[in-house]
């Protein structure tokens, strides 16, 4: 099928490879003529694993790149809309540019169409493009709306849309439904995964790739309630890991305990420093927004984004703790952008706390993987920030290691090489990336999140004090 995708960010061109990987020809449009041609080069605009392989692989025979995009949708039976909806003012999606992009195509198109909505959109966005091309001259008989919302997450986004849990397709005719999931169709009949693809199926994966046909208002629904809910998952266990700290209770127990319930499941259920990324907390806020304009006040979603603020005070508290006072204190710091494996550090939570280190008087020296070039503009004027080659260089010397972001690498740091180089032995973890017990094996003392703290058995910060403390109510018992 000839397919145009409007929009090459994370969602745009993950999607136009992966149709490509599935045998159809792919028009990826955007206005920004520097990122074509970067793409044309085989660069890629940020860091995706498997990607460059894919673009370069289908680029100049299945996929190309054009920044104009009325003959690209003249061209294509179905146009991806795959473009940016950011927050607005009170939170709500600013649509803008869904709304340039539909009327561009309503003034381009002289046969039938689908255009589909892929990116995160607000329900009844279906409606508006729909409105909106009627309004700029397309003819009704020309042109359906469907909705096939995207799950994709960033750093494993290829594997992601290849090996979906589902693929939802939301449309108002049979008709228009039939033609995407016919897209799909090697995905829904698994031959791409018995002769095509080189890339290795996630462990979740089932085999079998369920899809969904709805409504478009409900394919929108199911889009903004998913993000909602797995930040509701993670908001809960952070409250849950608060919990345990008061009572010497461990979050990773509880949490095991808790998600071995088919019913809950354990995945997204790993405590932290609070989620972060380009889409939980701009999806969060869209949907309140969108729930109180049709008149519910979804509360439930403010108290999500809430908890999430607080875990961040919460770690800071902790660093606070552990170190006494932070004032001229060096710390090596692990991790800037919102989650391993990608270098974006939008909204990552790991920015905001460096950013309150560093107004505390702490001198940081940060070594993130892939982050550290995206993370110049935010943090390279702070001062009292320098940036480290690894790990371990970040640690030399420093009083306290802090990990803020769960790079695998980082999983697998040389505990002892790390005691060797710290100057107070300590490793405090927003990630809880390690076992207590054997960080303090390795003769570090361990902070970490609703988990009790370990020190190996004459750590300096236990002297004279009981073998685990078990607050109450703000009690140390
Ligand atoms: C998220 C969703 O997981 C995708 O399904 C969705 O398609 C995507 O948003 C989107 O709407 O485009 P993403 O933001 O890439 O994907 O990243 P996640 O893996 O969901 O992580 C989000 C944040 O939650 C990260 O900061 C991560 O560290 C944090 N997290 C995740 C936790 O703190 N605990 C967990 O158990 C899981």
């Amino acid at each position: 099928m000839q397919i145009a995708v409007i929009g090459s960010g994370y969602v745009g061109l993950v999607a136009a490879v992966g149709f490509c990987e599935l045998g159809h020809n792919v028009i990826c449009v955007d206005n920004d003529n520097a990122k074509l041609q970067k793409l044309r080069d085989g660069m890629m605009p940020f860091y995706e694993e498997h990607l460059k392989k894919l673009v370069r692989r289908h680029a100049g025979t299945r996929l190309s790149f054009s920044s104009d995009l009325a003959p690209a949708a003249r061209d294509s039976q179905v146009i991806f809309i795959a473009v940016g909806t950011p927050a607005g003012e009170n939170g709500e999606a600013d649509l803008s540019y869904v709304e340039a992009v539909s009327r561009e195509i309503a003034g381009a198109i002289k046969s039938y169409k689908i255009i589909v909505e892929k990116s995160t959109v607000p329900v009844y966005t279906s409606r508006w493009i729909r409105r909106s091309m009627l309004l700029n001259g397309a003819p009704a008989e020309l042109f359906e709306v469907v909705s096939n919302p995207e799950f994709l997450r960033e750093g494993s986004a290829i594997v992601d849309f290849l090996y979906p849990d589902r693929i939802v397709i939301g449309g108002d005719t049979p008709r228009s439904i039939a033609v995407v999931r016919s897209i799909y169709q090697p995905l829904e009949e698994g031959s791409y995964y018995a002769d095509l693809s080189d890339i290795p199926p996630p462990p979740s994966f089932t085999g079998k790739v369920q899809i969904i046909e709805t409504s478009t208002a409900s394919a929108e629904l199911i889009k903004h309630a998913s993000n909602a809910f797995l930040a509701m998952k993670i908001s809960f266990i952070n409250a849950v890991a608060t919990v345990c700290e008061a009572v010497g209770a461990d979050v990773a127990e509880v949490a095991t305990g808790v998600g071995a319930d088919s019913r809950i499941g354990q995945r997204f259920l790993r405590p932290g420093i609070g989620y972060g990324g380009s889409c939980f907390p701009k999806d969060l806020k869209a949907f309140r927004a969108v729930a109180r304009e049709v008149g519910y006040e979804f509360r439930l979603l403010d108290e999500i984004a809430t908890i999430n603020e607080e875990q961040k005070a919460r770690f800071l508290r902790k660093v606070r703790g552990a170190l006494w006072t932070l004032k001229g204190k060096k710390l090596g710091v692990l991790g800037i952008s919102f989650k391993g494996g990608t270098d974006d550090i939008r909204e990552s939570p790991a920015i905001p706390i460096i950013k309150a280190l560093v107004q505390e008087g702490c001198r940081l020296n940060i070594y993130d993987p892939a982050a550290e070039e995206r993370a110049q503009d935010e943090l390279g004027q702070l001062g009292a920030i320098t940036f480290a080659s690894s790990p371990l260089e970040a640690a030399r010397g420093a009083d306290a290691a802090v990990i803020l972001t769960d790079w695998a690498e980082f999983a697998e740091l040389d505990l002892c090489a790390m005691r060797e180089v710290l100057k107070y032995h300590l490793l405090i973890d927003g990630r809880n990336l390690f076992d207590p017990a054997e960080v303090a094996a390795k003769g570090l003392g361990y902070v970490s999140i609703g988990r009790p703290d370990s020190f190996p058995e004459n750590h300096p910060a236990t002297m004279n004090e009981p073998a685990q403390r078990i607050r109450i109510a703000g009690v140390n018992l």
